[in-house]
C-alpha cells in the first residue's frame, strides 16, 4: 500500500494528489460504467489465462475469478459504490477487488495494462451494441414489409422535386426504406468484421514478456483473432468511427422517412394518421395534433451526424499510440447508440399504429398528370416519334387538360387528336394511373 494520498493504482512516484479540477477532467466513469460486464468479462478470461500459463497460481487465479463474480453481483444489484477518485471503470473494480481479497488482487494486472483492457471492453460493448442495433432494424423492417405487402396495390404519387411525378404504389415507396434498412443492417455487420479482433496481450503497447497465450483470451471473448500489431490494438479506434458513420446513415435514413410522415400527416396531404399514443396535442390550439415522434427523429439525427464528426475530430491529430483523448470515445459511442435504438423503436411504433389514407393517396395520384410519362411512352412506342417529340406532344396534351380543368383520361379524343392526329383510342389504356402502374 502507498503511505501518501496518492491514487493507489498508479501513484507509486507521486507525493501529492490530484487536484479537484485534475480528477474532474480525468474522471470517466460516469460514462464509463456501462462497460463493467465487459470488463468482468475481459477480466476473468484474462484471469484464466494467466493461470493456464502459470503466471499466476491456480489459488489466486480462482481467488481473484470468484470475486470478479462477486463485484459482478453487488453492481448489478446496485450495491456498488463507484467513486470518481478511482477514475474509470477499470479502476473501480480492480480496487473493490483489492478490498474484498488483498493484494493478490494486485496479480489480475499483470501482462495487461488499461490501453488493451479499455481497448477489449469497448469492442466487446460496442460488439453487443451492433447486434442489439440489427435486432432493431430486423423488428422495422417486418413492419415495413407487412405495411408493404398489405398496401402492394394501393396506387399513389410517386415525387421528384415533391411535384407528382408518376403513379407508383405504397408498397414500393414504404419498401424504399426497407432496401435502406437492409444496407444499414449488412454495413452495421461488416463493422463487426473489423471489430472483432483482440487487442488483449498489446498491454501498454508494446506487448508483454509473460509467456501469455493470446489466442485463448481471444477466443474466451468470442473475438476471431488477436490483433497482431500491439501498437494498433491499443491505438486503433477505426471501429468506434464505422460504428458511428453508420449510425449517422441510419439515422438519415429514419429521418427522411420522418419526414415524409410530417408531410403525410398535414390536412393538406393526408396521406397518414398517427394513432393518438404517437402524436401530441398543443397547448393552445386545441385543433393539433402533432407528429413529435417523427419531428424528433429527424430532429435527433443531428446529434448522430455530431457524434460521429467530434469522433473523427478527435481521432485526427493523435499520435500513437494511446492517448487520453481516446477516453472521450465512449460518450459518442453509447450517445449514439441509445439515439438510433430510440429511433428505430419509435419508428416501429409510429408505422405499426398508424393509417394509411389510401383513398386519398389514389385520388392524388389521378391529379397531377402523372401519367404523362406514360402517354409520352405511347406515341413513342405507337406512333414511332423520337421520344424527345413525344414528350413535346404530351406537354401540349397536359396544357389542354390543364386549360379545359379536366384530368388526362377525361379529354375527348378529338382533342388529342387535334394536337396529334394519329392518336388512337387506344392511348387510354395508359391514361389511368392503375394502368401506368401495372405497366
Ligand atoms: N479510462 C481510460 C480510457 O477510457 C482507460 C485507459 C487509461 N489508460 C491510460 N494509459 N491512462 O481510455
Amino acid at each position: 500500500m502507498s503511505k501518501n494520498s496518492a491514487n493507489k493504482m498508479w501513484g507509486g512516484r507521486f507525493s501529492e494528489k490530484p487536484s479537484d479540477i485534475m480528477e474532474q477532467i480525468n474522471a470517466s466513469i460516469d460514462v464509463d460504467v456501462r462497460l463493467w460486464p465487459h470488463d468482468i468479462a475481459g477480466s476473468k478470461a484474462h484471469c484464466e489465462m494467466l493461470v493456464k500459463q502459470k503466471i499466476i497460481s491456480k489459488d489466486d487465479g480462482a481467488a481473484i475469478l470468484k470475486c470478479l463474480d462477486q463485484i459482478a453481483g453487488e453492481i448489478e444489484s446496485g450495491q456498488f459504490e463507484f467513486k470518481r477518485s478511482l477514475e474509470d471503470i477499470h479502476m473501480n473494480i480492480e480496487s473493490r477487488l483489492r478490498e474484498i481479497i488483498g493484494d493478490v488482487a494486485g496479480k489480475l494486472h499483470t501482462a495487461r495494462s488499461r490501453n488493451d483492457q479499455v481497448a477489449t471492453d469497448f469492442r466487446l460493448w460496442c460488439r453487443d451494441a451492433i447486434n442489439e442495433l440489427i435486432a432493431k432494424i430486423e423488428a422495422l423492417q417486418g413492419t415495413l414489409e407487412g405495411l408493404s405487402n398489405t398496401h402492394k396495390d394501393a396506387v399513389m404519387p410517386g415525387f421528384t422535386h415533391l411535384q407528382p411525378a408518376q403513379p407508383v404504389t405504397l408498397g414500393l415507396h414504404l419498401d424504399t426504406y426497407n432496401q435502406m434498412l437492409a444496407r444499414d443492417k449488412s454495413r452495421l455487420e461488416d463493422c463487426t468484421i473489423r471489430l472483432n479482433q483482440c487487442p488483449l496481450g498489446a498491454a501498454a503497447m508494446a506487448g508483454t514478456p509473460f509467456p501469455i497465450d493470446r489466442k485463448m483470451t481471444a477466443e474466451a471473448l468470442g473475438f476471431d483473432n488477436p490483433i497482431p500489431n500491439t501498437m494498433d490494438a491499443v491505438s486503433d479506434r477505426d471501429f468506434v468511427a464505422e460504428l458511428l458513420f453508420c449510425c449517422s446513415l441510419s439515422g438519415i435514413h429514419l429521418s427522411r422517412l420522418a419526414e415524409e410522415i410530417i408531410i403525410w400527416a398535414t390536412p393538406q396531404f393526408s396521406y397518414i394518421t398517427l394513432s393518438d399514443q404517437w402524436s401530441t396535442g398543443s397547448s393552445i390550439m386545441p385543433q393539433k395534433k402533432n407528429p413529435d415522434a417523427a419531428e424528433l427523429v429527424r430532429g435527433k439525427t443531428g446529434r448522430l451526424n455530431g457524434n460521429l464528426v467530434q469522433a473523427l475530430t478527435m481521432l485526427k491529430g493523435l499520435p500513437l499510440t494511446y492517448n487520453k483523448d481516446l477516453q472521450e470515445d465512449k460518450e459518442f459511442v453509447f450517445d449514439s447508440v441509445d439515439t438510433l435504438s430510440l429511433c428505430l423503436e419509435a419508428m416501429e411504433g409510429m408505422l405499426s399504429s398508424a393509417t394509411f389514407n389510401t383513398a386519398r393517396m389514389l385520388e392524388t395520384a389521378e391529379d397531377g398528370y402523372t401519367t404523362a410519362t406514360a402517354l409520352a411512352d405511347w406515341l413513342v412506342m405507337n406512333l414511332d416519334m423520337p421520344f424527345r417529340d413525344a414528350h413535346h406532344t404530351t406537354g401540349a396534351i397536359v396544357k389542354l387538360a390543364e386549360d379545359k380543368g379536366c384530368k388526362l383520361d377525361e379529354l375527348e379524343l378529338a382533342d388529342m387528336q387535334a394536337v396529334e392526329a394519329k392518336i388512337t383510342d387506344a392511348v387510354y389504356s395508359v391514361l389511368s394511373v392503375k394502368n401506368a402502374v401495372n405497366r
